[in-house]
């Protein structure tokens, strides 16, 4: 029963919906563009004017929905023929103005609906062109993601060859078991901090002082710490397979395939399902391409252990006890709780699981519904009856919306950082699971 409370929108002056719409996607759209133009510039030498004039074609696109999302114009309709269109078109017309019932516009609309849009009308601007059709403008910036942690990698493979070498009997072994999940765990975790501070100095393949004082140090920014939920989940079921929603690209998918891997190890899951973006996604979530980029990338490292974890993982994907997994509701606007009516195919798959894993802030936001709740109502309540199976978010907080605390928990965040929602210097792990 009952209603839910609105959306974060860009109509609220100030809020970090408002400064993001304002400031930080014309940014991206910009950086788009420059892209775009750097790489026309480069063609003008040699005669490939047909490119050429391809890319303007993109271009006046891209800077047309610049301008249009800055002077809060309505959201227009989409043209090119991915099959999700239709439903695009349906969310668009739908949308109404949270401040006049009139056209949904970029600071009047649901901040969901309006930051998915830009990804895919960049998406659109690029498929109708003729020769940039699938081109991924986040690529670089991907790769380099993974290629400047390098270190961090490194050490994050040795530590997982040491553990997993050092967790398999019982007893003493069988405690450090518990051990090792939490560490990665909490890895996984904060590989989805914006800056992915966490670095190579700080993780070591001893159990010893430098890494676990490290993770000991950023556990008080643990805000909502159910991991212990999560293991008795996770051990206590039968069920072979464990899925990931994936978040970005780069170093947090190393986390998260190193926690798979794990688990596997462990005997915990028997196959890893790991669900991507099938269009360029919030400049930096993981594409089918993307996981495989980064699996060839590690396997021809100079680093040998980084190159033996590398061969591994391809090898997954082939026995596919690691699958990968593509829908195309992920790179739609609607919340998590509309997935049973838009996507009961995919609602209905997740629900063999064991456990979801939700990586990241945006599926944070879409888990529950990205409005204003009240910061301590429950997380199973603000899920609005999403529950495929048991499921747990692994989020860094980057948006203003929260729920789950204890009473006055809020204002004591408050009083020590400002930013504690929009930082990601604080984190949870949030667990729900059905009420039998
Ligand atoms: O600008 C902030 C933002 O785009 C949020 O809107 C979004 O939730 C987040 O960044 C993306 O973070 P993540 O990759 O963790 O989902
Ligand atoms: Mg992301």
């Amino acid at each position: 029963g009952g209603e839910r409370p609105e959306p974060l929108s860009g109509k609220d002056e100030g809020s970090f919906a408002y400064l993001t719409i304002r400031d930080r996607l014309p940014v991206i759209l910009t950086k788009v563009i420059d892209l775009v133009h750097r790489q026309a510039s480069a063609l003008s030498e040699s005669n490939q004017q047909e490119k050429i004039e391809d890319s303007k074609g993109v271009i006046a696109k891209l800077s047309k929905l610049r301008y249009e999302m800055k002077t809060n114009k309505p959201l227009t309709q989409m043209e090119d023929d991915r099959p999700d269109v239709q439903i695009w078109n349906d969310t668009i017309e739908k949308g109404k103005s949270l401040v006049d019932q009139n056209k949904i516009t970029s600071f009047t609309g649901a901040w969901l609906i309006v930051e998915c849009y830009m990804y895919r009308k960049i998406y659109e601007a690029f498929a109708l062109s003729k020769q940039h059709k699938c081109f991924d403008p986040f690529q670089d910036q991907k790769e380099e993601s993974f290629k400047g942690l390098q270190n961090s990698a490194i050490s994050l493979a040795q530590f997982l060859k040491h553990s997993i070498h050092n967790s398999g009997g019982d007893g003493e072994e069988k405690r450090n078991v518990k051990n090792v999940f939490d560490t990665l765990l909490q890895f996984c975790l904060w590989g989805n901090r914006c800056d992915l501070s966490i670095s190579s100095g700080e993780i070591t393949h001893e159990e010893g002082a430098g890494q676990t004082a490290h993770l000991q140090r950023m556990k008080e920014n643990i805000i909502v710490d159910n991991s212990q939920d999560v293991w008795n989940t996770i051990q206590s079921s039968e069920n072979p397979r464990i899925d990931f929603v994936l978040d970005n690209s780069g170093f947090e998918l190393f986390t998260d395939l190193c926690f798979a891997e794990f688990l596997l190890h462990a005997n915990l899951a028997k196959e890893i399902h790991l669900h991507t973006k099938q269009i360029p996604w919030f400049v930096s979530d993981a594409s089918n391409k993307d996981v495989m980029w980064m699996a060839q990338q590690m396997k021809g490292s100079s680093n040998k252990c980084l190159s033996e974890l590398g061969e591994l993982w391809i090898q997954r994907f082939q026995d596919r006890t690691f699958i990968l997994q593509s829908h195309s509701f992920w790179t739609q606007a609607q919340d998590f709780s509309e997935m049973k009516n838009v996507a009961p195919d995919l609602y209905e798959e997740l629900s063999n699981a064991k456990i979801v894993f939700f990586k990241g802030d945006l599926n944070y936001r879409k888990l529950v519904g990205d409005r204003k709740w009240n910061h301590t109502i429950p997380f199973t309540l603000a899920l609005w009856g999403f529950l495929p199976a048991p499921l747990c978010s692994l989020r860094t907080l980057k948006a203003d919306v929260q729920v789950g605390l204890s009473p006055g928990q809020d204002d004591k965040l408050q009083a020590i950082n400002k930013e504690w929602m929009t930082s990601g210097s604080y984190a949870v792990i949030q667990y729900a699971h059905h009420l039998d």
